[in-house]
């Protein structure tokens, strides 16, 4: 199942601290990290599936909506803090849209980038779930 996932946070008057250790926060080995910027306004980046790759998405920066379809229903998280994060499953459909201006989105996934893991075509994720 998607869910938030709730960073630590050590408050401090000199500023804040989060932090992601891959036992204690992450449901999977962490095998690449990537991030995503520069975000031209009303532009949405993914909109595909994986068939293997577990992700975990956090905005360290700015805003925007992670939208998520599991092949029955659709979950929408609004990340604006830089302390959650959404673990998205493998099999789940997701969108990243409503860029805010300056939004960084950090990614943690639990595999090397492969073109042949990705599902591109929604029709054809809906009949893979089916
Ligand atoms: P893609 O995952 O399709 O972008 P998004 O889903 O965020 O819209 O990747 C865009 C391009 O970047 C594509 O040509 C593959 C390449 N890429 C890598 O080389 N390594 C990576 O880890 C990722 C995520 C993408």
């Amino acid at each position: 199942m998607p869910a938030l996932i709730h960073l630590p946070k050590i408050l401090d008057d000199r500023g804040n601290l989060s932090f992601i250790e891959e036992q204690n926060h992450v449901p999977f080995t962490i095998k690449r990290v990537y991030w995503i910027y520069d975000v031209p306004g009303g532009e949405f980046r993914g909109s595909h599936a994986f068939r293997e790759t577990e992700e975990l998405i956090v905005a360290l920066s700015g805003s925007f909506d992670v939208v998520l379809h599991d092949g029955t229903q659709e979950h929408r998280f609004h990340l604006n803090r830089s302390y959650n994060g959404v673990y998205i499953p493998k099999m789940v459909w997701r969108k990243l849209e409503n860029f805010s201006t300056n939004s960084l989105a950090l990614i943690l996934a639990s595999t090397e980038y492969e073109e042949q893991d990705y599902i591109r075509d929604f029709d054809y994720f809906l009949k893979s779930k089916a």
